[in-house]
């Protein structure tokens, strides 16, 4: 089969991760046709030509096959994903807050124009989640999905376990490996998170939350101290992304701080690694960990969505259809 001929608008952490696979994989079948980034000017690993296209030109190439976005700004990639699927296109995006914000818009426009949206890299970066989560549609109920899902938060909490080193100074740690989102308050307050916990709520429970329905808590107030108090009872403090299903078919979603204690997988999820620990009804526990940041392994979610796109495959919305779940907030959690 002819590569898929793709346009890459943004070339950041993750656009130049996805850049630098498919030149080491060339025999993968998908081919960089453009690239549009905001700011052509400004010096990057490639000569100033590759950069001469707007995204607005992307969007209404027939020579493309897919479009990929990757940009930061979650308002303009909205525009952009939004504008491709109401031309039927095929679409891969990397970004989360404009996927929880606006999923329930983007399935509509999905069904109505029959173009294709993926966007596994959204969430846990590396980690396949979101397709493991589709594969149990029709099979068997999920008791609850927890898991470390901001590797920029986990980072700087195992830093300041590991030689008490301050919060502030672990945090630039972070920004310096490319982990933290432009404005670190997103992963520092959890709200990074959050939207990633909106995203597995969808695809774990059929269910699509606005963001702003998620209690999210981050770690500004948690000192050395505490993670030290904790270590000395044999915990690792962890902010948890939790979707629990609850009797009566309730569903609880939070992104708050915890105690981990050794028995559970999370414990052992450091750095800026992620970890989703899925409870099913008869398989019982899984858990996935990997990397859930940074140039390669976000693009190498990238390329699962373009390797699925090739296959034709779908996400499994069919399980919105739902009636009886419903979404509380009235969960007795002890916050640490
Ligand atoms: N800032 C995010 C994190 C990047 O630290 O997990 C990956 O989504």
């Amino acid at each position: 089969a002819a590569p898929l001929r793709v346009g890459l608008i943004g070339f950041g952490c993750v656009g130049q991760g996805l850049y630098d696979i498919l030149r080491q994989r060339p025999g993968f079948g998908a081919e960089i046709r453009r690239i549009a980034v905001k700011n052509p000017g400004k010096p990057r690993s490639l000569p100033v030509e590759a950069f001469s296209f707007q995204a607005d030109e992307l969007l209404h190439d027939p020579e493309l096959d897919v479009l990929v976005e990757v940009i930061d700004d979650a308002r303009e990639a909205f525009r952009l994903v939004s504008t491709a699927l109401r031309q039927g296109r095929r679409v891969v995006t990397a970004n989360k807050a404009m996927v929880a914000q606006h999923l329930p818009e983007l399935i509509a426009l999905e069904r109505e124009f029959g173009g294709t949206l993926l966007y596994e890299a959204a969430v846990c970066g590396s980690i396949p989640v979101i397709r493991t989560l589709d594969a149990y549609f029709g099979q068997e109920p999920l008791r609850s999905v927890s898991g470390i899902v901001n590797g920029s938060s986990n980072y700087v909490l195992t830093r300041m376990g590991q030689d008490a080193s301050e919060y502030a100074v672990a945090l630039v740690e972070a920004q310096q490996q490319g982990f933290a989102e432009t404005d670190p308050t997103l992963d520092m307050a959890a709200f990074d998170p959050r939207s990633k916990a909106v995203i597995l709520a969808a695809h774990a429970y059929g269910a699509l939350l606005q963001p702003e329905q998620v209690l999210n808590l981050g770690i500004e107030n948690v000192s050395a101290t505490d993670i030290a108090y904790a270590a000395v009872a044999g915990q690792k403090i962890k902010v948890v992304a939790g979707l629990y299903l609850l009797p009566d078919q309730q569903l609880t979603v939070l992104v708050t701080p915890q105690l981990v204690d050794p028995t559970s997988p999370l414990y052992a999820v450091d750095d800026e690694f992620n970890g989703v620990v899925i409870e099913a009804e008869f398989a019982g526990p899984q858990f996935l960990r990997g990397r859930g940041a940074g140039g390669h392994p976000t693009g190498s979610a990238v390329l699962a969505d373009l390797a699925a796109l090739r296959a034709n495959q779908r996400y499994a919305y069919a399980k919105l259809a739902q009636p009886e779940l419903t979404y509380t907030t009235d969960l007795e959690i002890e916050i640490y």
